[in-house]
């Protein structure tokens, strides 16, 4: 779907749908009361009637029979006014555009001007347009049967008054990038892992590296075997796919600033390896390389949102799988920092790929290094389904994350890294061990990645949970959520203002 932003009156506009986002309980304001005066209280009637009390995500549809040159009213609940963030908001446009796409509507119209927030009709207008764009995501590539009944919304015009109208240009312009960023993500987690190989998603950050300022530099095989990357190799080795390590570096910044590295796990399919999952919902973990998808989808908005900023993306990418020539239980090698790791347990493999991309990212001197890992089932028992777990060593790196968050809507919260955690990794015959046992699992799986991260702020986040959502959740259309992404683009965002 695109989205427009047009000079005028949402009353006057000639479209399929105008969409009204009302607050319970309030007198109606802005564009509502003036749409409400001139279909002869069309909405104040249905409101009277209790036919609509603007409940979170309530949905009502009026036609205006000729009253209004547009051909319905579409009323979607907020919730009270004292309740109100934009994550409501994101979530009313959602459900409305959803509501559009059943009835087969293909144009709508709405407004930044909820009647009240008069000073944030940017803000306003960024998480209508980005729960709009995010709720109407559907995957359909593989669909042949009955293709000419999939439906799609193809445009909202977002109507603003003149002074606005620059302002609610950018933001739009802003969540379109930041839109297109989560559809290509989602896309990537979505594909099934036949179709989502190590080499393939190597090629997709190749397609990312036309944008002007990106490069792609993959390593293969040899040159992971050349440079010692055994931590990588060692979980590749059951595989008959090759392992990629891809490197995305985008130059927005100063010629001599240190870059952000942002590290995304890319296990294209976990089976589990020697140590094998059970089958029900291993088809799931198609979805393990979401970490890498996400900093893919991250770097990409950084290039289109031209961020005057140094970035690179490592996505150490291959599959986790048992055979003849797998990693096994009790294996010792030396991974790329040089120093040696017992494997107890092949399942995970997250910490491992990832031991060698941190200790490669030191060669950058970066100014932060955040990695974005599906890492464990231990932090979804710990935080849910929904919530971002977050380690790491750097308090201002973690202020700035959870800042990040606040404004994005996703969850994110701190687990601890205390010194007595680091105990449960040390292994008997090498320098550490890749499980330390049940208890605080999420934590122990930081504490083994600390220990390959150079002398710089680091902040891990685990996304396990909220990656792939096994029901609909407001915006996220069950499946692959492409949670980080916003988040990553945010804080990007963030230090790229403060650098001004
Ligand atoms: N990819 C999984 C973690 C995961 C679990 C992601 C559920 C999404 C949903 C990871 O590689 C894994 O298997 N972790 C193990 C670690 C254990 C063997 C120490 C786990 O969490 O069970
Ligand atoms: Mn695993
Ligand atoms: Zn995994």
């Amino acid at each position: 779907m695109k989205i427009f932003v047009n000079k005028g009156k949402l009353a006057d506009t000639e479209d399929e749908a105008i969409i009204l986002a009302l607050c319970e309980g309030e007198e109606l304001a802005g564009p509502a009361l003036q749409i409400d005066t001139k279909s002869n209280g069309l909405i104040g009637e249905l409101i009277g009637s209790h036919d609509f009390e603007a409940r979170p995500s309530q949905i009502s549809v009026i036609y205006t029979r000729g009253s209004l040159p547009a051909k319905r009213i579409v009323l979607v609940g907020l919730g009270t006014r004292g309740e109100f963030n934009l994550e409501k908001l994101r979530a009313a446009f959602a459900k409305a555009m959803q509501h559009l796409r059943t009835l087969n509507i293909k144009r709508a119209a709405t407004s930044s001007d909820l009647g009240f927030l008069p000073n944030s009709k940017d803000r306003v207008a960024q998480a209508v347009a980005e729960g709009a764009l995010l709720g109407l995501y559907q995957y359909a590539p593989f669909k042949t049967v009955d293709r000419e009944h999939l439906k799609d919304v193809e445009q909202l015009t977002i109507v603003a008054e003149d002074n606005d109208f620059p302002e609610i240009n950018a933001a739009v312009e802003n969540a379109q990038a930041i839109a297109r960023a989560v559809y290509f993500t989602r896309d990537l987690v979505t594909a099934p892992a036949n179709q989502m190989t190590p080499a393939i998603l190597a090629k997709e950050a190749g397609e990312i590296a036309t944008r002007r300022g990106v490069s792609c530099t993959v390593l293969d095989k040899v040159k992971l075997n050349e440079l010692g990357m055994n931590s990588l190799l060692s979980v590749a080795s059951g595989s008959n796919e090759e392992p990629k390590f891809i490197i995305l570096e985008y130059r927005g910044g100063e010629t001599d600033a240190a870059p952000i590295v942002l590290i995304g796990k890319g296990i294209t399919f976990d089976s589990g390896g020697i140590c094998i999952k059970p089958s029900e919902k291993m088809d799931q973990m198609k979805s393990d390389m979401a970490g890498g998808g996400a900093v893919m989808g991250a770097i990409m908005a950084s290039a289109e949102l031209r961020l005057p900023l140094n970035i690179v993306a490592l996505i150490p990418a291959t599959e986790n799988m048992p055979s003849g020539t797998a990693l096994k239980p009790g294996d010792v090698f030396t991974s790329y920092s040089g120093k040696t790791i017992e494997v107890i347990n092949t399942d995970a493999e997250g910490r491992l790929i990832l031991a060698d991309a941190l200790a490669y990212a030191s060669n950058y001197k970066p100014a932060a290094i955040i990695d974005v890992a599906t890492l464990t089932g231990a932090c979804v028992i710990a935080l849910g389904d929904d919530v971002i777990g977050m380690l790491g060593t750097d308090d201002k790196l973690k202020g700035e994350l959870q800042e990040a968050a606040r404004q994005t809507g996703e969850l994110v919260w701190e687990l601890p890294l205390w010194e007595n955690y680091q105990e449960q990794i040390k292994s008997d015959i090498a320098d550490y061990k890749n499980h330390g046992g049940r208890s605080a699992g999420a934590i122990t799986a930081a504490a083994f990645l600390s220990k390959f991260v150079g002398d710089f702020p680091w902040v891990h986040l685990d996304i396990a949970g909220p990656a792939w959502a096994d029901k609909d959740k407001t915006y996220i259309p069950k499946g692959a959520s492409g949670v980080g992404v916003r988040l990553l683009i945010e804080f990007l965002r963030n230090r790229a203002r403060q650098r001004v």
